[in-house]
């Protein structure tokens, strides 16, 4: 027997259902970014394989073990994005719109691919949407990009369930310095550490401070700080970044250990992180990576982003029930018509009122039907009212007007009078 088709494990399907809270989430964002002065680019969703170990680096677990590479028909080595930093860098300098030091505020959404083992709040496909920002290289711009994800959870209602960590990793060439006091340390303690951290002390020692074994974690009590490391230029931008965010109010934790799975930050990292969604509870991070785009073949150009993964948020909003009422409403009106004459009429008269309330959710019953099937299908469509054209109505050329969750009784309506009566009585998204 033929197994039946199935998606691939990871990558899920957005049902009707859901796709309101995704459609209010993503435009609540899309409207915020705007407001600030940023613009969407759009990236396309396969590059080739070298961009992402050049900039994600190579000994990263994305480009070690996450990525999705495969040869196209050429022979090149593609890869479905697992990020969209390394793809916006790529795309300003292919068209030059980083240049001579011009600002660019961007903002991308989509899909990204890691080959992660999948579990609640972790997919294989994945959505974020993500921001870069170009040739600003004070900490007020990354004060901005907090500023403005604390006033997004204050829209969305989970402000008080979100915690910000903040670390700065420096300049490369403290983070350098630092390195070198790491390992020093470390290797003293090689036989204590898991066999994991061992083999990052070779390839990515920083990454051994975020270790969750235990025993490792215990030699790192006494490990080098970062903080002790930090250049002057780096310390001062750091506090400058803490002055914005003391003078705006909003809280932080210093996490020392935060270094962030991407090879690419120098100076500011941060992670917005919950206890709400279990163990993966990070809803928003990012940092600045003023080397990258030299490192890709560009002008030095300094660069702050992050990135947001829509279906945690998502996950979030309906953990701590702040989903909208409105946007569980699909459906304002169902116009029901019981004879053909009247269908063609009705069919005319929607087209009529949607002219002139161009955001009204009005919905024609298609699929004829009973009396009683139809009134069904108006009430289960959770529409406010239904419109009905009988015999009678369309003798006196008016409709039905009936509201459908208990607010008065049926009234008649002269189809001249009809969008009029209905600005009234629905409030319009
Ligand atoms: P990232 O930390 O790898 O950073 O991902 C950002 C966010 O995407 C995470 O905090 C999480 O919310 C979401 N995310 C990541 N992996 C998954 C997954 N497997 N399933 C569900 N959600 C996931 C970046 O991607 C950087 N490009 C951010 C950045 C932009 N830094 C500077 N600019």
């Amino acid at each position: 027997m033929s197994k039946s088709l199935q998606a691939i494990r990871g990558m899920n399907d957005i049902l009707p259902e859901q796709t309101p809270l995704w459609r209010y989430f993503e435009g609540t964002v899309a409207r915020l970014l705007d407001n600030y002065g940023y613009k969407q680019i759009r990236m396309p969703i396969v590059e080739f394989t070298e961009l992402f170990k050049r900039s994600i680096g190579e000994v990263t677990d994305i480009v070690e073990k996450e990525m999705y590479t495969f040869e196209d028909r050429n022979g090149d080595s593609l890869t479905l994005r697992p990020e969209g930093t390394a793809a916006c860098v790529r795309a300003v300098l292919e068209h030059g719109i980083t240049g001579g030091g011009q600002v660019q505020k961007l903002w991308y959404i989509g899909p990204m691919f890691r080959h992660e083992r999948p579990q609640k709040g972790r997919y294989r496909q994945f959505h974020q949407i993500g921001l870069e920002v170009f040739n600003l290289d004070g900490p007020d711009i990354d004060a901005e990009l907090i500023i403005m994800t604390w006033r997004l959870w204050g829209e969305l209602g989970i402000r008080d369930a979100v915690k910000l960590e903040l670390n700065s990793l420096g300049t490369s060439e403290s983070r350098g310095r630092y390195r070198e006091a790491l390992v020093e340390y470390l290797s003293a303690h090689h036989d204590k550490l898991d066999e994991d951290s061992q083999r990052r002390l070779k390839t990515n020692p920083l990454r051994v401070l975020d270790t969750k074994n235990a025993d490792t974690q215990a030699v790192l009590v006494d490990a080098p700080k970062m903080a002790d490391y930090l250049d002057d230029e780096s310390r001062a931008h750091f506090e400058g970044l803490k002055a914005r965010l003391d003078a705006v109010g909003i809280p932080y934790v210093l996490n020392p250990k935060l270094v962030r799975g991407l090879d690419y930050y120098s100076k500011t990292v941060f992670e917005w992180v919950t206890d709400k969604l279990g163990a993966q509870g990070t809803v928003c991070a990012g940092g600045r990576y003023d080397g990258l785009v030299e490192q890709m073949g560009g002008k030095p150009t300094p660069g702050v982003g992050f990135a947001m993964g829509i279906e945690r948020l998502v996950l979030m909003l309906e953990t701590l029930e702040q989903i909208p009422e409105e946007i569980s409403r699909q459906v304002d009106v169902y116009l029901c018509a019981f004879s053909e004459e009247a269908e063609l009429a009705g069919l005319a008269l929607a087209e009529r009122v949607r002219d002139q309330l161009p955001n009204l959710r009005l919905q024609v019953n298609a699929g004829a039907g009973s009396f009683k099937s139809q009134f069904k299908k108006a009430d289960k469509s959770g529409a406010l009212y239904a419109l009905i054209l009988g015999d009678d109505e369309m003798a006196q050329q008016v409709v039905g007007f009936k509201p459908l969750r208990g607010q008065g009784e049926q009234q008649s309506i002269a189809w001249d009078a009809l969008a009029a009566h209905l600005a009234t009585c629905v409030v319009q998204g």
